[in-house]
Formats: C-alpha cells, structure tokens, sequence
C-alpha cells in the first residue's frame, strides 16, 4: 500500500463522511443516518444513505457503497491514494514522503507519468504552433476566426509534418518507449516510433480538473479522418468526460449548451457561450448527462442542421431524458452549425435562437411532423394519432395538458380532438402496461422466494455484522460466542475476520477502515450492503426503553443462535464425513453435542438500546 494504516486512518478520521459527501449531495437527517438523491444512479426518492457512526455511505437503490474514500473514487474518477491525498490536503494532513520500492513507484506514478507526458505534448504542440514550422496550423485558425486569446484559452497546437517528431521529443525527456506506447501518442513498431498526430491542428482535451488527458488532431484542409482522437488510456476514458467542460461549468450562463464538435465548442467560447461543451469524437453518453446533471439542470442542444445531426439529437433527448435533465433544442438554420452560425449571423442572433429554442418533446414532435404532408387529411390524422401516442407518455398529467395545448397551437388542431385521443392511446397502453407489469410482479415474487430460502442463513450473518457495526458495544457480548468461522459465507466471514483484528489490534470497531482494507472498489458496495441490513425485530417499535431493551436481547440471541446452530450443524456433519479415526471422531462429535446444549441457555443481554 501507498500510504501506512496510520495516515490513513489520521486522515480518515478528520474527514467526516457526511461533510465530504455533502459537498456533492444535498443531505438530509433522517433518524440516525442522511439521506439523498444518489448521485450514481438516476432516482426521484432518496435511497442513498450516509452515516456519520459508520462513516459509510450506501444506496439502497442501486447498491453502491463505501468509505468516504470509494466516495471519492467512484464520483471523482481518484485512484486510492489520490483519494486519500485529496482529503488529506482537505483536512489539513501533511502526508509523509515515503521511500518506495522500485515496483510500487511504478505502479504509483504510472497515471502521473501518463499525466506528465500529456502535458509535455500539449506544451510542444502549443509552442510548435507559434513557430515557423507551425505556420501553416496558425494560419489555419487565423483563418477560421480563431483569435489568439482563444487559442492560448484552448491550448490549441499544431503538430509537425515529421512523422516522428513528436517521439524524439518525448523520448529525450526520458520517457521509455512502453510509457510512450500506453500514452496513445505514439506507436511503436520495428522501425520505431511513429506519431499518432501529424500534420494537424490540436485540440488537447482536458478533465474535470484542468489536466491534459487526450487530443483531438483536424487534418489541414480537406483528409480523412478528418478529425482523429486519442484512443482511450488509464487516463482518458471518452464517455466520462466532455470537451471544454472544465471550463463550462464555471461560466455564469445558466444551462449548457452541448455541440457535436471541438471548433463548435471554440467558437462558441469565444463568441462569450462560454457554457458550451461537446461530447468527444463519441456518441453521447448517459455518464456524460449525468455529469452535466452535476451542474446545470437543463441542456441546450446545438447539433448540426443535417441528418444525421437531428438523429444525434433525438437520441441525445432520450439520454437526458433518462436521467432526468430537461434538453432544449437550437435551431441553426439555415447554417450547419454553430461555428457557422456564429460566423454569418453572431452572437446576438445566436442568443436570440437560444431564447427561440425548443423543448426535447416539441423537437421530436417536428421530426415526427416532417413525414407526414399534413395538407392531406388522411396523413394528418395520421400525424396526429403518432403525435397523442408520444404525448400519452407524458407521465404529468399538467405537462401532459400543456404539450396537448402547445401542440395543437404548433400544427392548428383542436385541442379537444388531440386529448380524446391520447386519453384513448392511455387508456390502451395502460392495459398492456398493466398486464406487464402483473407479469412482471409474478416473476419478481418467484425469484423474491427462491433467494428467501438461500438468503435465510446470510441474512443473519449480516444482520448481526450490521448490529455490531452500529453498535460496536455489542461485540464484548458475542466474545467467546461467535467467531469468524461460524460465518458460511466468505465475505461475512471475512468481514468477522476483519472486526476482531481490529479490536485485538484498537480495542474498537472501524466499519469504513475495514471497508478500505478491501482492495477493489466493487467489493467495498458488497460489504456495505452487508453492513446496512435492515435491523428491524418485534418490539423494535417499542417506546418504553425498558420494553425494548428486552426485545432487543430477544432479537440478538435470536440471530447469534441460528448463526450458531448452522455453524454447529455444518461442522458436525464435516466431523461424520471426516477420515479422521473413530475415537477423534467421537470426541469431537460430543464437544460439539456439548455446544448445542449449552446453546439452549444462550441469552445474550444488551446494555443499552
Ligand atoms: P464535424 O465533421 O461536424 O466537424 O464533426 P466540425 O466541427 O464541423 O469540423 P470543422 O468545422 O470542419 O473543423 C463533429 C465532431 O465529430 C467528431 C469530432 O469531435 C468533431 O469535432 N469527429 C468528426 C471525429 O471524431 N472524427 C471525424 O473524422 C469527424
Ligand atoms: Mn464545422
């Protein structure tokens, strides 16, 4: 590991889960956790849980959990130890300079090195592009309006005609040829190295938090590919970032405005949309809206004014729409994009189309209007039929009124008309819907009591480790009763491993230090779904403390001792299937009948709660 158990734990301990998360999620307090719209999935309730006890987080929802530090690591995209360098530098821990052995300075510094080299390519490309062998990258933006502020803004380069020119200069700053090769840069055969980019103007492509991570490269004039892009590294994952976001989010314009292209985006900027972002080389993704969702609640969609760009757009509706952030439809006409528009018309007739944009649904509503010649009755009846079966959808029943309303405006029809026929398309696909959704509820219950029967011993197992986790108190009760091995399942059991090292090693109970003792960020979601069991028994309802406390001891026992009955069970049949000689066999055999006699007696009492 990167950093000792002891920093760790100093900075683990003066970073409150609940303040961290809280600068990403709105919280609130609810009995003794916080809860929130889960910032990993899409949801209207808030399932995502954070507790200041536990110092985890857990959603109900989709499952994800951890410590604060898989926190940062799921939303931020850190590594481990940049995770704990973050919070560090947040919470005012100076972190040791620690002698590292050969391989782990590797492994350590492999996305810095990535990081470095980036930066170095971006700079040589950047001061390429103010030379004389540059010239040609120059004039090419001078050309397209691009002014030098705005190139300096963007990082904006050139890279040479040489086709290895680029290697050379990596490779006297030191790096070797594999670091060169996982950068995506360069490529590396027999003959050497050859650059990826040549003969372009660039677009180096930044992450959330101003470091160079990619490129785009445009051929000068008229080649294919026209635009080539890094391909993805440990660095640079495409669907997780978009272009000039990191600029984006801090402009004061409300919403954003997202383009198919990088010159868009430049033009844009420079024309004061300094809100403007695109997605990269890639289709538009559902990560890409929600971090868009991160900052802005609405969209603007500036997609070129052709085919294939009005289909970017429908789909792009649909991504938003499935996580809830409303998209806005621009109108470039009678220019292909933004960079055009802006160049023929400007910024004030732009903004003027930002004021005249559309809904998502009246935008897919055009598309729709536009395969129907609706001076013909038979088609426009048609037109109007497709027209109230998109509309049904609508789940609001106001937004549902006013897009009826807004439509029949839009296409002169009458109103009354269009609702009777979409309460008619309703009424049908609520019976379809309806017998789906019984179908459904059927298959959901078969499998509900399936898991039941397998889940029955687990669920005790985590119900107990959940008890000890919210009550570490509890574990001086079960010493000498239950213990790791007792526990059928191998994460349960090592979770149980885990505790009692702790309170060998601290006298206490660390659920969020156990969490991060687990090297992979996926298992971090399953322990904290074990530890987040419902603990809920009769009589926990209870408002007489004395009353409770009693069921409370019920309840424990209750679970210690099923726990304790299966672990019995399981060893007395391994002793009966064992090869191990009759007298041994019989003597562990009464050892263990021993146990489950003075299992009867079990009754373990709580001191409190
Ligand atoms: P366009 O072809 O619409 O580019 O591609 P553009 O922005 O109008 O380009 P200019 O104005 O001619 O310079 C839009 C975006 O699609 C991606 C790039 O991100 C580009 O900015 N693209 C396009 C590629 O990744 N590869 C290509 O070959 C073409
Ligand atoms: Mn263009």
């Amino acid at each position: 590991m990167y950093y000792s158990e002891e920093v760790i734990e100093e900075v683990r301990s003066r970073s409150d889960i609940v303040d961290v998360i809280g600068n990403y999620v709105q919280l609130k307090k609810k009995g003794n956790s916080y809860f929130g719209l889960c910032p990993f999935h899409n949801e209207k309730t808030g399932s995502f849980s954070v507790s200041r006890d536990k110092q985890m987080f857990y959603c109900f929802g989709c499952g994800k959990g951890g410590s604060v530090f898989t926190f940062l690591m799921e939303y931020e995209n850190y590594t481990y130890p940049e995770a704990i360098e973050y919070l560090a530098g947040q919470a005012g821990v100076e972190l040791p300079k620690q002698e590292l052995t050969e391989e782990q300075k590797q492994m350590a510094d492999y996305r810095a090195t990535l990081r470095e080299m980036n930066k170095d390519a971006a700079n040589y490309f950047y001061c390429l592009l103010r030379r004389e062998h540059g010239r040609k990258g120059y004039e090419y933006f001078q050309n397209r309006g691009i002014m030098d502020e705005t190139i300096a803004k963007f990082g904006l380069g050139y890279s040479d005609i040489y086709r290895d020119d680029l290697y050379c200069y990596l490779k006297q700053k030191g790096y070797t040829d594999s670091q060169l090769r996982d950068s995506g840069l360069v490529e590396i055969d027999e003959h050497g190295g050859h650059d990826k980019f040549w003969n372009r103007v660039m677009f180096p492509i930044v992450d959330m938090n101003g470091k160079v991570i990619g490129f785009g490269g445009r051929v000068m004039g008229d080649g294919e590919p026209k635009y080539l892009n890094s391909r993805e590294t440990a660095l640079f994952e495409k669907k997780k970032n978009l272009y000039g976001l990191h600029l984006a989010r801090r402009s004061k314009r409300q919403g954003f405005i997202l383009c198919e292209g990088y010159m868009d985006v430049i033009s844009m900027h420079q024309a004061g949309f300094d809100n403007a972002v695109a997605s990269l080389g890639t289709a538009y993704t559902e990560e890409q809206a929600r971090l868009l969702k991160r900052y802005r609640n609405y969209v603007y969609l500036a997609y070129d004014n052709d085919g294939a760009g009005q289909k970017a757009a429908l789909r792009a509706i649909e991504i938003c729409r499935n996580v809830d952030l409303p998209a806005r439809v621009i109108s470039m006409a009678p220019y292909k994009d933004p960079d055009e528009f802006i160049k023929n018309l400007g910024a004030e007739e732009y903004e003027k189309r930002l004021q005249q944009s559309i809904s998502g649904i009246m935008f897919e509503l055009q598309v729709l209007a536009q395969q129907y010649r609706l001076e013909d009755p038979e088609e426009r009846t048609q037109f109007q039929r497709e027209m109230a079966k998109r509309l049904a959808t609508i789940g609001d029943v106001y937004e549902r009124e006013n897009y009826i309303e807004a439509a029949a405006a839009q296409y002169q029809m009458n109103p009354r008309s269009i609702l009777n026929m979409v309460n008619r398309v309703g009424e049908q696909q609520q019976k379809t819907a309806g017998y789906e959704r019984l179908q459904e509820e059927d298959r959901q219950n078969h499998r509900r009591e399936v898991e039941k029967a397998k889940d029955g011993k687990l669920l005790q197992e985590k119900l107990l480790l959940t008890w000890i986790a919210n009550q570490p108190a509890v574990w001086k009760k079960l010493d000498g009763i239950v213990i790791p091995e007792d526990f059928s399942n191998e994460l349960t059991r090592e979770i149980m491993n885990q505790f009692t090292r702790q309170v060998q090693n601290t006298g206490t109970i660390n659920p969020a230090e156990m969490i991060d003792a687990f090297p992979d960020v996926e298992q971090h979601s399953k322990v904290s779904a074990i530890l987040n069991e419902e603990v809920r028994f009769e009589g926990s309802e209870e408002e007489d403390p004395g009353l409770k406390r009693e069921f409370a001891n019920k309840a424990i026992t209750e679970t210690v001792r099923r726990i304790k009955e299966e672990s019995l069970n399981r060893q007395m049949k391994e002793v009966t299937e064992s090869q191990m000689e009759s007298g041994e066999k019989s003597r562990r055999f009464l050892e263990l009948m021993e146990q489950q006699q003075k299992l009867k007696n079990l009754y373990i009492t709580l001191d409190n709660g």
